[in-house]
Protein backbone atom coordinates (compact mmCIF):
# COMPACT_ATOMS: atom_id res chain seq x y z
CA UNK A 1 0.00 0.00 0.00
CA UNK A 2 0.84 3.47 -0.72
CA UNK A 3 -0.02 7.03 0.13
CA UNK A 4 -2.59 8.51 -1.76
CA UNK A 5 -5.25 11.33 -2.35
CA UNK A 6 -8.20 9.94 -1.69
CA UNK A 7 -11.80 11.68 -2.94
CA UNK A 8 -13.76 12.69 0.34
CA UNK A 9 -16.16 14.93 -0.59
CA UNK A 10 -17.85 16.51 -4.16
CA UNK A 11 -19.78 19.46 -4.72
CA UNK A 12 -20.78 21.64 -7.46
CA UNK A 13 -22.74 24.77 -8.55
CA UNK A 14 -24.24 26.80 -11.24
CA UNK A 15 -25.35 30.57 -11.31
CA UNK A 16 -29.00 31.05 -11.40
CA UNK A 17 -29.46 32.85 -15.05
CA UNK A 18 -30.55 30.13 -17.91
CA UNK A 19 -29.75 31.13 -21.18
CA UNK A 20 -31.67 28.76 -23.82
CA UNK A 21 -31.12 28.09 -27.53
CA UNK A 22 -33.99 29.70 -28.28
CA UNK A 23 -32.67 32.81 -26.36
CA UNK A 24 -29.15 33.38 -28.69
CA UNK A 25 -30.98 32.85 -31.85
CA UNK A 26 -32.94 35.92 -30.74
CA UNK A 27 -29.75 37.61 -31.07
CA UNK A 28 -27.43 35.66 -33.12
CA UNK A 29 -27.09 34.37 -36.72
CA UNK A 30 -28.01 30.41 -35.34
CA UNK A 31 -30.95 28.10 -34.63
CA UNK A 32 -32.04 26.18 -31.90
CA UNK A 33 -31.69 22.85 -34.23
CA UNK A 34 -28.16 24.06 -35.12
CA UNK A 35 -26.91 23.96 -31.48
CA UNK A 36 -28.72 20.83 -30.83
CA UNK A 37 -27.61 18.64 -33.44
CA UNK A 38 -23.56 20.20 -33.60
CA UNK A 39 -23.38 20.43 -29.95
CA UNK A 40 -25.81 18.32 -28.07
CA UNK A 41 -26.21 21.62 -25.96
CA UNK A 42 -30.00 22.72 -25.03
CA UNK A 43 -29.36 25.55 -22.23
CA UNK A 44 -26.20 26.61 -20.13
CA UNK A 45 -26.12 28.86 -16.85
CA UNK A 46 -23.92 32.37 -16.69
CA UNK A 47 -23.60 34.73 -14.46
CA UNK A 48 -24.90 38.20 -13.63
CA UNK A 49 -22.58 41.47 -14.09
CA UNK A 50 -20.68 41.27 -10.46
CA UNK A 51 -20.37 37.72 -10.58
CA UNK A 52 -17.36 36.49 -11.05
CA UNK A 53 -15.57 33.06 -11.37
CA UNK A 54 -13.86 33.17 -7.60
CA UNK A 55 -17.67 33.40 -6.37
CA UNK A 56 -18.68 30.33 -8.56
CA UNK A 57 -15.31 28.54 -6.90
CA UNK A 58 -16.57 29.59 -3.38
CA UNK A 59 -20.04 28.26 -3.91
CA UNK A 60 -18.98 25.04 -5.14
CA UNK A 61 -16.20 24.58 -2.62
CA UNK A 62 -18.35 24.87 0.05
CA UNK A 63 -20.51 21.92 -1.49
CA UNK A 64 -17.58 20.20 -1.39
CA UNK A 65 -16.14 20.97 2.18
CA UNK A 66 -20.12 20.22 3.34
CA UNK A 67 -19.94 17.05 1.53
CA UNK A 68 -16.54 16.23 3.34
CA UNK A 69 -17.70 16.76 6.51
CA UNK A 70 -15.43 19.20 7.17
CA UNK A 71 -14.28 22.78 7.43
CA UNK A 72 -11.10 22.28 7.35
CA UNK A 73 -8.16 22.09 4.53
CA UNK A 74 -4.24 22.44 4.23
CA UNK A 75 -4.21 24.00 1.29
CA UNK A 76 -6.83 25.32 -2.10
CA UNK A 77 -6.08 24.93 -5.83
CA UNK A 78 -7.98 26.07 -8.22
CA UNK A 79 -8.46 25.40 -11.92
CA UNK A 80 -9.28 28.11 -14.02
CA UNK A 81 -8.26 30.41 -16.94
CA UNK A 82 -10.90 32.65 -16.23
CA UNK A 83 -9.64 34.13 -13.10
CA UNK A 84 -10.97 37.35 -11.28
CA UNK A 85 -8.53 39.10 -11.97
CA UNK A 86 -4.88 38.73 -13.95
CA UNK A 87 -2.80 39.48 -10.99
CA UNK A 88 -2.90 37.80 -8.36
CA UNK A 89 -4.38 33.90 -8.48
CA UNK A 90 -8.09 33.75 -7.53
CA UNK A 91 -7.19 30.55 -5.37
CA UNK A 92 -6.57 32.53 -2.16
CA UNK A 93 -9.44 34.99 -2.30
CA UNK A 94 -11.49 31.95 -2.46
CA UNK A 95 -9.86 30.37 0.13
CA UNK A 96 -10.31 33.82 2.50
CA UNK A 97 -13.82 33.14 1.55
CA UNK A 98 -14.31 29.68 2.90
CA UNK A 99 -13.04 30.83 6.48
CA UNK A 100 -9.36 28.97 5.21
CA UNK A 101 -7.07 32.08 5.15
CA UNK A 102 -3.78 31.17 6.30
CA UNK A 103 -3.82 28.02 4.28
CA UNK A 104 -1.49 27.98 1.10
CA UNK A 105 -3.91 28.72 -2.43
CA UNK A 106 -2.60 29.20 -5.93
CA UNK A 107 -4.61 28.55 -9.43
CA UNK A 108 -3.69 26.06 -12.26
CA UNK A 109 -3.91 27.06 -15.97
CA UNK A 110 -4.74 24.46 -18.04
CA UNK A 111 -8.02 25.05 -19.44
CA UNK A 112 -10.63 22.53 -20.05
CA UNK A 113 -7.92 19.70 -18.97
CA UNK A 114 -7.24 22.47 -15.76
CA UNK A 115 -9.53 20.10 -13.31
CA UNK A 116 -7.43 17.07 -14.07
CA UNK A 117 -4.01 19.40 -13.82
CA UNK A 118 -5.03 20.72 -10.50
CA UNK A 119 -5.87 16.71 -9.13
CA UNK A 120 -2.95 15.59 -10.28
CA UNK A 121 -0.62 18.66 -8.65
CA UNK A 122 -3.01 18.16 -5.48
CA UNK A 123 -1.96 14.25 -5.70
CA UNK A 124 1.33 14.89 -5.48
CA UNK A 125 1.28 17.11 -2.58
CA UNK A 126 -0.58 15.10 -0.63
CA UNK A 127 1.76 12.06 -1.61
CA UNK A 128 4.61 13.86 -0.47
CA UNK A 129 3.51 14.93 2.46
CA UNK A 130 3.29 18.82 1.82
CA UNK A 131 -0.37 18.34 2.41
CA UNK A 132 -2.74 16.04 4.17
CA UNK A 133 -5.94 17.01 2.56
CA UNK A 134 -6.57 19.95 -0.57
CA UNK A 135 -9.80 21.47 -1.92
CA UNK A 136 -9.33 21.09 -5.36
CA UNK A 137 -11.88 23.56 -7.40
CA UNK A 138 -12.91 23.62 -11.42
CA UNK A 139 -14.14 27.40 -11.79
CA UNK A 140 -14.75 28.77 -15.37
CA UNK A 141 -16.98 32.51 -16.67
CA UNK A 142 -16.50 32.01 -20.16
CA UNK A 143 -19.18 34.27 -20.71
CA UNK A 144 -17.10 36.87 -19.49
CA UNK A 145 -14.61 36.26 -22.47
CA UNK A 146 -16.85 35.23 -25.49
CA UNK A 147 -17.21 37.62 -28.02
CA UNK A 148 -20.79 38.37 -27.67
CA UNK A 149 -21.05 38.45 -31.27
CA UNK A 150 -19.39 35.09 -32.36
CA UNK A 151 -21.77 32.41 -32.48
CA UNK A 152 -18.92 29.65 -32.68
CA UNK A 153 -18.15 30.17 -29.30
CA UNK A 154 -20.91 31.80 -27.48
CA UNK A 155 -23.53 28.65 -27.93
CA UNK A 156 -20.64 26.64 -27.14
CA UNK A 157 -19.86 28.01 -23.49
CA UNK A 158 -21.46 27.90 -20.26
CA UNK A 159 -20.60 28.61 -16.51
CA UNK A 160 -20.05 26.66 -13.59
CA UNK A 161 -17.85 25.13 -10.60
CA UNK A 162 -17.24 21.84 -8.93
CA UNK A 163 -15.31 20.74 -6.04
CA UNK A 164 -13.98 17.86 -4.65
CA UNK A 165 -11.94 17.14 -1.21
CA UNK A 166 -8.88 15.09 -1.77
CA UNK A 167 -7.65 13.55 2.10
CA UNK A 168 -4.78 11.31 2.35
CA UNK A 169 -4.92 7.64 2.10
CA UNK A 170 -3.84 4.43 0.51
CA UNK A 171 -4.08 3.29 -3.03
CA UNK A 172 -6.04 0.49 -2.62
CA UNK A 173 -9.41 2.29 -0.39
CA UNK A 174 -11.62 3.56 -2.93
CA UNK A 175 -11.51 7.15 -3.91
CA UNK A 176 -7.91 6.43 -4.68
CA UNK A 177 -7.02 8.66 -7.37
CA UNK A 178 -4.58 6.44 -9.93
CA UNK A 179 -2.91 5.81 -13.66
CA UNK A 180 -2.46 9.95 -13.68
CA UNK A 181 -1.81 10.68 -17.93
CA UNK A 182 -1.13 14.42 -18.19
CA UNK A 183 -0.09 16.13 -21.83
CA UNK A 184 0.23 18.71 -24.15
CA UNK A 185 1.01 20.23 -27.15
CA UNK A 186 2.26 23.87 -27.54
CA UNK A 187 2.34 24.02 -31.36
CA UNK A 188 -1.33 24.58 -31.19
CA UNK A 189 -1.45 27.76 -28.94
CA UNK A 190 -3.79 29.50 -31.46
CA UNK A 191 -6.19 26.75 -31.89
CA UNK A 192 -7.65 27.91 -28.40
CA UNK A 193 -6.88 31.33 -27.35
CA UNK A 194 -7.40 34.76 -25.95
CA UNK A 195 -4.46 36.36 -27.65
CA UNK A 196 -4.78 39.73 -26.05
CA UNK A 197 -4.41 40.38 -22.45
CA UNK A 198 -1.19 38.53 -21.51
CA UNK A 199 2.80 39.85 -21.89
CA UNK A 200 3.14 38.66 -25.27
CA UNK A 201 0.31 40.81 -27.50
CA UNK A 202 0.32 44.64 -25.38
CA UNK A 203 -0.77 46.84 -28.31
CA UNK A 204 -4.15 48.09 -27.87
CA UNK A 205 -6.08 46.97 -30.88
CA UNK A 206 -4.91 43.01 -30.08
CA UNK A 207 -7.91 40.59 -30.20
CA UNK A 208 -9.02 40.25 -26.16
CA UNK A 209 -12.07 38.16 -26.76
CA UNK A 210 -11.63 33.92 -26.49
CA UNK A 211 -11.18 32.21 -30.05
CA UNK A 212 -11.25 28.51 -30.95
CA UNK A 213 -10.75 26.87 -34.00
CA UNK A 214 -13.44 24.41 -33.56
CA UNK A 215 -13.29 21.89 -36.59
CA UNK A 216 -9.45 21.40 -35.81
CA UNK A 217 -10.00 21.20 -31.90
CA UNK A 218 -12.61 18.97 -32.55
CA UNK A 219 -10.42 16.23 -34.42
CA UNK A 220 -7.44 16.98 -31.43
CA UNK A 221 -10.02 16.18 -28.46
CA UNK A 222 -10.91 13.33 -29.58
CA UNK A 223 -7.80 12.00 -30.51
CA UNK A 224 -6.06 13.22 -27.21
CA UNK A 225 -8.98 12.45 -25.13
CA UNK A 226 -9.15 8.69 -26.46
CA UNK A 227 -5.18 7.88 -26.17
CA UNK A 228 -4.87 9.42 -22.75
CA UNK A 229 -8.09 7.10 -21.55
CA UNK A 230 -6.18 4.24 -22.85
CA UNK A 231 -2.89 5.43 -21.02
CA UNK A 232 -4.73 5.82 -17.87
CA UNK A 233 -6.01 2.25 -18.28
CA UNK A 234 -3.08 0.51 -19.02
CA UNK A 235 -1.64 2.63 -15.43
CA UNK A 236 -3.83 1.08 -13.18
CA UNK A 237 -4.53 -2.46 -15.34
CA UNK A 238 -7.98 -2.58 -16.35
CA UNK A 239 -9.46 -2.97 -19.88
CA UNK A 240 -12.07 -0.81 -21.40
CA UNK A 241 -14.95 -3.51 -20.30
CA UNK A 242 -13.85 -2.81 -16.66
CA UNK A 243 -14.49 0.87 -17.31
CA UNK A 244 -18.39 1.15 -15.57
CA UNK A 245 -18.35 5.25 -16.21
CA UNK A 246 -16.50 7.63 -18.51
CA UNK A 247 -16.48 11.19 -17.40
CA UNK A 248 -14.98 13.64 -20.06
CA UNK A 249 -14.23 17.07 -20.29
CA UNK A 250 -18.39 18.13 -22.06
CA UNK A 251 -16.99 19.50 -25.14
CA UNK A 252 -19.42 18.72 -27.79
CA UNK A 253 -21.45 15.43 -27.31
CA UNK A 254 -20.77 14.47 -30.95
CA UNK A 255 -17.18 14.62 -29.37
CA UNK A 256 -18.20 12.29 -26.17
CA UNK A 257 -19.78 10.12 -28.46
CA UNK A 258 -16.69 9.42 -31.11
CA UNK A 259 -14.55 9.46 -28.09
CA UNK A 260 -16.71 6.02 -26.57
CA UNK A 261 -16.92 4.41 -30.11
CA UNK A 262 -12.96 4.82 -30.36
CA UNK A 263 -12.51 3.20 -27.16
CA UNK A 264 -15.16 0.71 -27.39
CA UNK A 265 -17.25 1.90 -24.56
CA UNK A 266 -20.64 1.61 -25.15
CA UNK A 267 -21.90 5.60 -25.13
CA UNK A 268 -24.58 4.45 -21.83
CA UNK A 269 -20.77 4.27 -20.21
CA UNK A 270 -20.07 7.96 -20.87
CA UNK A 271 -21.23 10.84 -18.44
CA UNK A 272 -23.17 13.48 -20.24
CA UNK A 273 -24.83 16.62 -18.74
CA UNK A 274 -23.64 18.89 -21.81
CA UNK A 275 -26.88 19.35 -23.03
CA UNK A 276 -28.14 21.87 -19.72
CA UNK A 277 -25.15 23.38 -18.66
CA UNK A 278 -22.40 23.11 -22.34
CA UNK A 279 -19.27 23.76 -22.07
CA UNK A 280 -17.59 25.04 -18.95
CA UNK A 281 -14.23 24.60 -19.11
CA UNK A 282 -12.69 23.52 -16.01
CA UNK A 283 -15.79 23.36 -14.29
CA UNK A 284 -16.89 20.51 -16.59
CA UNK A 285 -15.27 17.64 -15.12
CA UNK A 286 -16.33 18.13 -11.49
CA UNK A 287 -20.02 19.33 -12.69
CA UNK A 288 -20.93 16.01 -14.80
CA UNK A 289 -19.17 13.83 -11.87
CA UNK A 290 -21.82 15.94 -9.30
CA UNK A 291 -24.71 15.51 -12.03
CA UNK A 292 -23.53 11.25 -12.40
CA UNK A 293 -23.60 11.65 -8.86
CA UNK A 294 -26.85 12.82 -7.61
CA UNK A 295 -28.96 11.21 -10.57
CA UNK A 296 -27.60 7.63 -8.77
CA UNK A 297 -25.30 7.11 -12.16
CA UNK A 298 -22.66 6.99 -10.59
CA UNK A 299 -22.36 4.27 -7.30
CA UNK A 300 -19.94 3.51 -4.82
CA UNK A 301 -17.32 0.94 -6.23
CA UNK A 302 -17.86 1.95 -9.86
CA UNK A 303 -14.74 1.84 -11.91
CA UNK A 304 -14.56 5.82 -13.36
CA UNK A 305 -11.74 7.56 -15.55
CA UNK A 306 -11.75 11.44 -15.99
CA UNK A 307 -10.35 13.07 -18.94
CA UNK A 308 -9.99 16.63 -19.99
CA UNK A 309 -8.38 18.22 -23.16
CA UNK A 310 -8.28 21.69 -23.75
CA UNK A 311 -6.28 24.75 -24.79
CA UNK A 312 -2.65 24.47 -24.87
CA UNK A 313 -3.30 22.35 -26.14
CA UNK A 314 -3.23 20.32 -23.16
CA UNK A 315 -4.93 16.61 -22.02
CA UNK A 316 -5.18 14.50 -18.99
CA UNK A 317 -6.87 11.47 -17.48
CA UNK A 318 -7.40 9.51 -13.87
CA UNK A 319 -8.98 6.89 -12.88
CA UNK A 320 -10.64 5.93 -9.69
CA UNK A 321 -13.22 3.63 -7.70
CA UNK A 322 -16.12 5.57 -6.73
CA UNK A 323 -15.98 6.36 -2.55
CA UNK A 324 -19.13 6.49 -0.57
CA UNK A 325 -19.75 9.72 -0.54
CA UNK A 326 -23.08 12.40 -1.24
CA UNK A 327 -22.37 15.03 -3.41
CA UNK A 328 -23.53 17.99 -2.88
CA UNK A 329 -25.26 19.54 -5.94
CA UNK A 330 -28.44 21.28 -6.73
CA UNK A 331 -29.11 20.87 -10.60
N1 LIG B 1 -25.01 28.44 -35.70
C1 LIG B 1 -25.14 28.20 -37.01
N2 LIG B 1 -24.10 27.95 -37.79
C2 LIG B 1 -22.88 27.92 -37.23
C3 LIG B 1 -22.68 28.17 -35.87
C4 LIG B 1 -23.81 28.44 -35.09
N3 LIG B 1 -23.73 28.68 -33.77
N4 LIG B 1 -21.36 28.05 -35.59
C5 LIG B 1 -20.75 27.78 -36.74
N5 LIG B 1 -21.66 27.69 -37.74
C6 LIG B 1 -21.43 27.42 -39.14
C7 LIG B 1 -20.06 27.81 -39.60
O1 LIG B 1 -20.00 29.19 -39.90
C8 LIG B 1 -19.88 26.95 -40.80
O2 LIG B 1 -20.57 27.54 -41.88
P1 LIG B 1 -19.96 27.47 -43.36
O3 LIG B 1 -19.90 26.01 -43.70
O4 LIG B 1 -20.95 28.24 -44.15
O5 LIG B 1 -18.61 28.10 -43.28
C9 LIG B 1 -20.62 25.67 -40.43
O6 LIG B 1 -21.50 26.02 -39.34
C10 LIG B 1 -19.70 24.56 -39.96
O7 LIG B 1 -18.72 25.13 -39.07
P2 LIG B 1 -17.77 24.23 -38.22
O8 LIG B 1 -16.91 25.09 -37.36
O9 LIG B 1 -17.11 23.23 -39.10
O10 LIG B 1 -18.88 23.52 -37.32
P3 LIG B 1 -18.71 22.26 -36.40
O11 LIG B 1 -19.68 21.23 -36.78
O12 LIG B 1 -17.27 21.87 -36.27
O13 LIG B 1 -19.20 22.84 -34.99
C11 LIG B 1 -18.19 23.55 -32.93
C12 LIG B 1 -18.53 23.92 -34.37
C13 LIG B 1 -17.45 24.68 -32.25
C14 LIG B 1 -19.48 23.27 -32.20
C15 LIG B 1 -17.32 22.26 -32.96
O14 LIG B 1 -16.27 22.43 -33.87
C16 LIG B 1 -16.73 21.89 -31.65
O15 LIG B 1 -17.43 21.49 -30.74
N6 LIG B 1 -15.37 21.92 -31.55
C17 LIG B 1 -14.64 21.43 -30.40
C18 LIG B 1 -14.79 22.22 -29.18
C19 LIG B 1 -13.89 21.64 -28.13
O16 LIG B 1 -13.51 20.49 -28.16
N7 LIG B 1 -13.51 22.38 -27.17
C20 LIG B 1 -12.65 21.80 -26.17
C21 LIG B 1 -11.69 22.73 -25.70
S1 LIG B 1 -12.40 24.24 -25.16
Amino acid sequence: MGRSAVVAGLGAWTPPRVVTNDMLAAELDTSDEWIRTRTGIDRRHVVDPGTSTGHLATEAGRRALESAGTARVDLVVLATSTPDRPCPATAPVVAARLGLAGVGAFDVAAVCTGFVYALATAAGLIGTSVADSVLVIGADTFSTITDPADRTTRVVFGDGAGAVVLRAGDDEQPGALRGFDLGSDGNGVDLITVAAGGSEHREADADGWFRMAGAQVFAQAVRRMSESVRTSLTRVGWTGDDVDLVVPHQANVRILDACARDLGIPTERVAKNIDRVGNTVAGSIPLALADAATRGVLKPDARVVLTGFGGGLTWGSTALTWPDITAAYDD
